[in-house]
């Protein structure tokens, strides 16, 4: 046997995109450590190279394809090394990428990653057997849904072996030091909503709900093992909706189960008389009160629609349920929204600002903009300017359209706004979301705050480094999947000499506290009550009221 297959093969495995990428990465990650792989950060050495890759916009694309060159080069060096593409734009691309990067060895969409490790194993295999060894198939080298990701929008996802990959997630126990503080878990996987511009309900499939016990118990296992705050995802997330008895495996276990699309959510269809149903705000509540040791529950990314006042209600009640709301509103022209097939008006965006604030009034609303739609005039994004002044969203990550390929409106829409417009449309949306952040964050100075402590940052006239993991994996935890604005403004404050705190309130802002110099890694993980003395668009800065 060669000496690949006997020693520990190593892997690099890099993340790009959203939150649902890096949960992937971690239960991959998992799965691959349990059959005896090491994980290394150099990609160079590496036996088996990974990049979890995702299609929402062609920038990201850009990124992972400059990495594929890299491999290559190995490669051309007599390297053995399996390069491995996983994740939405595997989906996107299908089997045609081993004819233009024939550098890649395997392909493993988002909705297969169960079957990952066996394609890594043959890969390896056929190449330890060296020159002679008969060419993989292509369909031996992928893992790809197909139009099997659209399988079915009623029946039960019975064969859904992915559900498999989050069920044999390992429990590890948390300490202080680590930085796994902070976990995902899936409550709803793929989209069936549709939006013209998106790739998403067709690299990751049919929304499916994982059974609410799961769920519970995912939680359960990892507060016990120390983790201090769970966000849950789903794309749409307030659109969980487990219907009980409907999805029943052989051994009486509930079964993962597709959910409706947007059309469901009109009237009352929903209400299904007699069968007992677990509605979002029934899965928050059952975490919040059978997870009592669980500090922080938080939750994204929510749809502006259906975003009901039960799940508010629960919110209100539940003190550990972070009054975060992630919904993005895209655009503020009703033309454009309808275009984009949101299925609400700028008005029904706006009368879900007012309930949440109604019920939750220190709340925090974040959002997304998508700027220079196909047919964008100034007047439809007047309208969005005008949204963002009317909203008090602390922050907005906003991006210029780009059109994906296997959408309704790439076919559908010429891309008709120039580059130049949309860049001059996002400089301003941005400058008018910095004074909106900077109002929403001065309305906190000289109130108390809860913060979760997450990393030390040690400052000097030098650049910024961290202490108790990489800066940029911490940091990655308070930005948005797909941006790193948070980063960017801590990496650019003004040096000051000295050591500081930083964390997130309950709202999601991200806190900075002045310590005296020393070892504080023991204080992460805390949640430390503070005064906040100073904001600026971006930040609070706040002096401790509790030991740290
Ligand atoms: N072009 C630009 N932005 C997009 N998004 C999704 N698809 C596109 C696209 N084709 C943005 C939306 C979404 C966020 C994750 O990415 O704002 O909420
Ligand atoms: Fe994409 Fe729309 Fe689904 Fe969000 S709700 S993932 S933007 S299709």
């Amino acid at each position: 046997m060669s000496e690949i297959l006997t020693t520990a093969p190593t892997v690099f495995l890099e993340t790009f995109g959203c939150q649902m990428n890096e949960l992937d990465s971690e239960l991959v990650r998992g799965a691959l450590l349990t059959l005896g792989y090491r994980f290394i950060d150099d990609w160079a050495q590496a036996d088996v190279v990974l990049y979890n890759t995702c299609s929402v916009r062609e920038q990201a694309e850009h990124k992972a394809y400059s990495r594929l060159g890299l491999i290559a080069q190995r490669k051309r060096a007599g390297e053995k090394v399996v390069l491995g593409v996983i994740g939405c734009m595997a989906e996107r691309d299908g089997k045609d990428m081993f004819r233009r990067y024939p550098q890649v060895d395997l392909l493993c969409g988002p909705g297969e990653l169960d079957r990952l490790p066996n394609l890594i194993e043959n890969m390896r295999k056929s190449q330890s057997l060296g020159e002679d060894a008969p060419r993989l198939s292509k369909d031996a080298r992928a893992a790809l849904a197909g139009n099997k990701s659209r399988r079915s929008t009623t029946l039960a996802a019975a064969d859904d072996n992915l559900e498999l990959l989050d069920l044999s997630r390992a429990f590890e126990p948390v300490d202080a030091r680590s930085d796994r503080r902070s976990a995902y878990v899936r409550i709803t996987r793929g989209c069936n909503k549709f939006c013209t511009y998106c790739v998403v309900p067709n690299t990751r499939g049919a929304e499916v709900h994982r059974p609410p016990d799961s769920i519970v118990e995912e939680c359960r296992r990892l507060a016990d093992s120390g983790v201090v705050e769970i966000t849950l995802l789903g794309q749409t997330v307030n659109h969980y909706r487990y219907v009980h008895g409907s999805a029943v495996g052989r051994d009486g276990a509930e079964l993962p189960q597709v959910g409706p699309g947007l059309n469901a959510f009109r009237g009352n269809s929903l209400t299904t008389a007699g069968v007992r149903t677990t509605t979002f705000a029934d899965l928050l509540a059952r975490i919040h009160d059978e997870v009592p040791h669980l500090a922080r529950l938080r939750f994204v990314t929510s749809y502006p629609r259906d975003f009901g006042a039960d799940v508010l209600e629960v919110m209100r009640d539940a003190p550990r349920i972070c009054s975060y709301i992630h919904a993005p509103a895209q655009s503020g022209s009703d033309r454009i929204l309808k275009l984009m097939n949101r299925g609400y008006t700028v008005g029904e965006y706006l009368e879900f600002v007012d309930r949440v604030f109604e019920f939750l009034p220190d709340a925090t609303i974040a959002g997304d903009f998508i700027v220079g739609f196909p047919t964008e005039t100034d007047e439809d994004f007047e309208a969005s300017c005008a949204l963002v002044q009317r909203v008090p969203f602390k922050n907005n990550y906003i991006f210029k359209y780009s059109p994906r390929p296997g959408t309704v409106a790439i076919d559908r829409f010429t891309d008709d706004v120039p580059t130049e417009t949309k860049k001059l449309r996002n400089n301003r949306l941005l400058d008018l979301q910095t004074d909106v952040s900077r109002v929403v964050h001065e309305r906190w100075v000289g109130r108390e705050v809860e913060v979760l402590l997450e990393q030390v940052r040690v400052h000097s006239r030098a650049p910024a480094t961290a202490v108790g993991g990489p800066l940029s994996r911490e940091a990655s935890a308070v930005v948005h999947p797909e941006s790193k604005n948070v980063v960017v403004a801590w990496q650019r404050a003004k040096p000051i000499d000295g050591t500081q705190l930083l964390g997130r309130t309950p709202g999601d802002m991200v806190t900075v506290i002045d310590v005296p110099a020393g070892d504080w890694a023991d204080s992460l993980g805390r949640i430390c009550r503070a005064k906040v003395t100073k904001a600026s668009p971006m930040l609070l800065h706040a002096t401790p009221l509790t030991a740290l």
